[in-house]
C-alpha cells in the first residue's frame, strides 16, 4: 500500500516539498504519496492527529508550526531537542517522533553543493528566530566559533543561554553582537536567517562586512533578497536557500524511508534551465 506523507503549514500552497519528494520517490522507486496539508492557525494539533489517525506515516512541518510541532511530539531525535523546533515528524509504534533537519540541510548545501568548507571560517549568522535556532547547533558542530547578529537583545540572550545550557559551560564559541557592533569586522560566510527578505527588507549590516572571497547565504529561496543584492554589490557570491530546502527534504526522506536520494539533480530541476 502507498505510504502517505505531507507538508503541513499555513500558507502551504506554494511549498515545493511535494515536487521534491515526488522526485526523490521516483528516483529511489519508493511507493509514497506526498501532499500539501493546510492547517488553520488555531487547529494545528487536531489536523496532525487526524492525519496520523488516518494512517499517515510522516509530516514535514513549515511556517508557522515548527515550534508547535516541537511541543506536540512524544520524543525528540537528532537536532530537534536543541533547535526547539521540529520540521519532520515520523509515526512509529503509535508515537510521534520529532526531528529537525534544517541545520543538516544548510551544512550539506554549503559543503556538498556550494563547495564551501565551514571549519576554520569566520561565520556570521543573522537573526534570533526559529530559523536561527534550527541551524545554530549544526553550525557550531562544524566550527568552534560563530558570531550571531541580533536586533533584539533579549532574544539573543535567550539563544546564547540555550547553547550554554546544552554545552554545560558559560562562554561557548558563540558570540552575540548587535548589528552596530559588527563595524570593522569581516566574515567569510554570512548566513541570513532573518525573515527580512520576505518583506523586502535588509538587516542593518555595516558595509565592509564581507572578507574577500566571502559567501553570502540567504535561507529564503525563490527570490533575490536585498541581502543578496547587497552582497553582489560588494563583489561577493550570493546564494539563496533552495539547496537547503532540497537537502533538508533529503534528510527527512532518509529518516522516513532509509534511503538517500540524489539532491543535485533535484536542485538543478527546480532551478530550471539557466
Ligand atoms: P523565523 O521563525 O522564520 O526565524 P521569527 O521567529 O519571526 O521567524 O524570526 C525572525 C528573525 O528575523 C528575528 O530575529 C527578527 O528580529 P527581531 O527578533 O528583532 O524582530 C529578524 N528580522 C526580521 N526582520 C528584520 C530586519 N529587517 N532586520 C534585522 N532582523 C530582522
Amino acid at each position: 500500500m502507498t505510504d502517505r506523507y505531507a507538508v503541513i503549514g499555513n500558507p502551504v500552497e506554494h511549498s515545493k516539498s511535494p515536487q521534491i519528494h515526488a522526485e526523490f520517490a521516483r528516483q529511489t522507486g519508493q511507493d509514497i504519496s506526498y501532499e500539501r496539508l493546510s492547517a488553520p492557525l488555531d487547529a494545528f494539533e487536531v489536523t496532525v492527529r487526524k492525519f496520523f489517525d488516518e494512517g499517515g506515516k510522516g509530516l514535514n512541518v513549515t511556517v508557522p508550526f515548527k515550534r508547535g510541532a516541537w511541543h506536540m511530539v512524544n520524543t525528540h531525535a537528532g537536532d530537534a531537542l536543541d533547535a526547539e523546533a521540529v520540521n519532520t515528524i515520523k509515526a512509529e509504534a503509535g508515537k510521534l517522533i520529532g526531528y529537525n533537519t534544517d541545520g543538516t540541510g544548510l551544512v550539506n548545501d554549503l559543503k556538498n553543493n556550494i563547495g564551501v568548507e565551514i571549519a576554520g571560517k569566520r561565520v556570521l549568522l543573522l537573526g534570533t528566530g526559529g530559523a536561527a535556532y534550527g541551524v545554530m547547533f549544526p553550525l557550531l558542530r562544524e566550527n568552534q566559533t560563530l558570531t550571531l547578529a541580533y536586533r533584539t537583545l533579549e532574544k539573543a540572550q535567550r539563544l546564547v543561554k540555550t547553547v550554554e545550557n546544552h554545552q554545560g559551560v558559560t562562554g561557548t564559541g558563540l558570540e552575540a553582537k548587535p548589528y552596530s557592533g559588527l563595524a570593522g569586522e569581516q566574515f567569510d560566510i554570512v548566513i541570513n536567517a532573518t525573515s527580512a527578505g520576505l518583506s523586502g527588507e535588509m538587516p542593518p549590516l555595516p558595509t565592509g562586512i564581507f572578507a574577500s572571497g566571502a559567501l553570502a547565504y540567504d535561507m529564503v529561496y525563490g527570490r533575490d533578497t536585498p541581502f543578496m543584492e547587497f552582497a553582489r554589490e560588494a563583489g561577493v557570491r550570493a546564494v539563496d536557500g533552495l539547496g537547503m530546502l532540497v537537502e533538508q527534504a533529503a534528510e527527512s526522506f532518509f529518516i522516513w524511508r532509509g534511503v538517500r536520494p540524489d539532491t543535485a539533480s533535484v536542485i538543478a530541476l527546480l532551478r530550471g534551465p539557466r
